[in-house]
């Protein structure tokens, strides 16, 4: 009885204290709650059908949702689709364990995606793990996280997904349009990872390396008031790096890459003792020894934040803090956050297409497992189409020979694009759809080798454009054939407009929601993950506003954002390196210095 109470409380707290929407622990069918931060876990199970899974060997001391993966070598990206809604700003994470899964001490490269956008390389390693971290605003309610493979026998695989609602007024200060990618997210002074239950968006909280010159500053209080629309966690403010003098100031690891790139960075600070009136601690952020921001004078127990953004930066740059002239301490930190900037996120294949494949998809279970965007990223479509390569791409043609298709066609002339259908060696019956003869685009249509049954619509007949094959329909009436055998087989309008029968599924980022994720949803198990859903909706609803209280951050201009409701809305990502497995600090891990002047 105990233990059944405990483990209550224990899925009381994972589900309810948490923002959090879903955990998807891949490679595994169980659902479980994992001690280390009260995070409810699902399998993938009924995310993905194909792919295969793995336990790693030595899993048992592992982090349990690095312990299994899928591995994905049959198609040239797989995706995960989750279930979100427009407009919500979320923080999406992926992890990579490798953990010689296959013997070959051999660890892969491969591209990550999400919802049809370039995310990152992800670079895996014998025993380290990695994660990559994207905060953005949705355009559909979908979610898509694909891996591709990129060279040959390097299979993509993923160990879990984490997906978490964030409030619309954080990182309000990117454009709706882009994403943050995360480079580095540090809570100074703290001992452990911070994140879940002390950050009620579970982002993650590393401890940063000390180095000579460098001391810890920590608070005896329990809580700091934090008003800022980024919601650091309290526990992060309670500690801070600060150095021996005014004549040393603290130089910030930024974990950049060497080339320039757009940034996106939040300094958090609280004054962490008492001061008596003669004393001041006051200073600014320089960059490259420039001052780059007035001067900061951080508050006791009260949170303050410069934000900086509309900055490219590499890691040759010099970030420091630096004491003023008037101040009599040295300057501190308590907390910091490196973004990198993405470039403008897609808008998806052309959403007539994405109808069409709906509808194919709906009508068809063995096109059901194919997720995230048809066509992007260029050239990672899915195997069984092609695509032009416009910015909004349309479907050209559908590769669909000896693809167990059983049943009816669909009505999907809203692909208007096509040039190409080949349905051949499939179970199709009925008749052929009118609306096959009026693609404005089509020069080939081969449906030899099906059950098709009736007459050839005249609108495919006359059409001298379009190259027919359809050899091997014993019950179709071609010419000079007898047309009497078209039997009770057939439900459907030779117009084509029965169609109709159009798929119940609603549309993701370019695909429907498997068959399975509803059930799974019917079944209730969403009710308790996806709890938050009304949240996301409110976030969706500022995330719209174009009304911008306080203008831009001039260029290169620090922010000082102790009170910003800038409500522009967003995206990010990170990506990022830290092992996950709590306590260990990553020997990547950028240092922050002190640095004598
Ligand atoms: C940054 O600081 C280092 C060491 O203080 C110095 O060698 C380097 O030139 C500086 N870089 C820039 C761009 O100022
Ligand atoms: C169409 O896709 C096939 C693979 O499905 C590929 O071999 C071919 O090059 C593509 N054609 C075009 C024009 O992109
Ligand atoms: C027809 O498709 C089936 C699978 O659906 C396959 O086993 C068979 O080899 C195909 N035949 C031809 C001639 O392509
Ligand atoms: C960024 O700086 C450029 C000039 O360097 C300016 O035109 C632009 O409006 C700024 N954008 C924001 C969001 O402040």
């Amino acid at each position: 009885m105990a233990t059944f109470l405990l483990f209550l409380i224990i899925a009381a707290s994972a589900f309810s204290t948490l923002n959090a929407d879903v955990n998807i622990d891949c490679g595994t069918s169980e659902l479980y709650s994992s001690d280390d931060y009260s995070i409810g876990w699902v399998g993938d199970d009924n995310y993905i059908q194909h792919g295969e899974s793995v336990e790693l060997r030595s899993s048992s001391s592992l982090y349990q949702p690095l312990a299994t993966l899928r591995v994905f070598a049959d198609r040239k990206k797989s995706c995960y689709n989750i279930d979100s809604s427009k407009g919500s700003k979320v923080l999406v994470r992926a992890y990579f364990y490798y953990g010689n899964y296959d013997g070959k001490s051999s660890p892969p490269s491969f591209d990550l995606h999400f919802d049809g956008n370039h995310w990152a390389t992800v670079e895996t390693s014998i025993d380290q793990s990695v994660f990559y971290e994207v905060i953005y605003v949705t355009k559909t309610d979908t979610i898509s996280v694909c891996v591709a493979q990129t060279a040959p026998n390097m299979f993509p695989f993923i160990s879990a997904i984490e997906v978490r609602d964030l409030d619309s007024k954080m990182y309000a200060d990117l454009d709706l349009n882009r994403a943050l990618m995360l480079k580095r997210r540090v809570a100074y002074g703290t001992k452990a990872i911070v994140r879940s239950i002390d950050d009620i968006y579970d982002r993650i909280w590393v401890p940063a390396v000390s180095v000579d010159g460098l001391t810890v500053l920590s608070s005896d209080e329990i809580l700091v008031e934090v008003d800022l629309g980024d919601s650091p966690p309290s526990a992060v403010l309670l500690n801070a790096f600060s150095t021996d003098s005014t004549s040393s100031s603290i130089r910030l690891g930024t974990n950049l890459p060497t080339t320039k790139v757009p940034i996106y960075m939040n300094m958090y600070f609280s004054e962490v003792s008492v001061l008596d009136s003669t004393q001041t601690r006051s200073f600014e952020l320089q960059i490259d020894g420039t001052p780059s921001s007035k001067p900061f004078i951080p508050a006791y127990l009260k949170a303050g934040e410069m934000i900086l953004t509309n900055v490219t930066a590499s890691s040759s740059n010099n970030f420091t803090l630096v004491a003023t002239s008037d101040s009599t301490l040295p300057p501190l930190i308590n907390a910091l956050e490196v973004f990198t900037i993405s470039d403008e996120l897609t808008d998806g294949t052309n959403s007539d297409d994405v109808d069409g494949l709906v509808s194919l998809q709906g009508q068809f279970d063995a096109l059901g497992d194919w997720g995230g965007d048809p066509c992007l990223p260029s050239p990672y479509s899915w195997d069984w189409i092609n695509c032009t390569s416009d910015s909004t791409p349309r479907v050209t043609a559908l590769h669909l020979g000896s693809f167990g298709l059983s049943g009816l066609l669909p009505d999907f002339s809203s692909m208007t694009s096509l040039e190409i259908i080949d349905m051949h060696n499939n179970s199709l019956i009925g008749s052929i759809p009118e609306f096959l003869g009026t693609l404005p685009n089509l020069k080939q249509l081969n449906l030899a080798g099906n059950g098709l049954s009736g007459s050839i619509p005249s609108s495919i007949s006359n059409n001298k454009k379009l190259k027919l094959v359809v050899t091997d329909n014993p019950d179709l009436c071609v010419s000079g054939k007898s047309c009497e055998t078209a039997s009770g087989v057939d439900t459907f309008d030779s117009d084509g407009s029965s169609g109709k029968k159009k798929s119940k599924l609603p549309v993701i980022l370019g695909t429907t929601i498997p068959v399975f994720v509803l059930l799974w949803v019917i079944a209730g198990v969403c009710a308790v993950l996806h709890h938050k859903r009304k949240s996301a909706a409110i976030a969706a609803g500022n995330a719209g506003g174009a009304n911008k209280p306080y203008g831009n951050p001039q260029a290169g201009q620090m922010q000082m954002a102790a009170n910003n409701n800038n409500n522009t809305a967003q995206n990010m990502v990170h990506d990022f390196m830290v092992n996950v497995q709590e306590q260990l600090q990553s020997a990547q891990e950028p240092a922050d210095q002190n640095n004598q002047q």
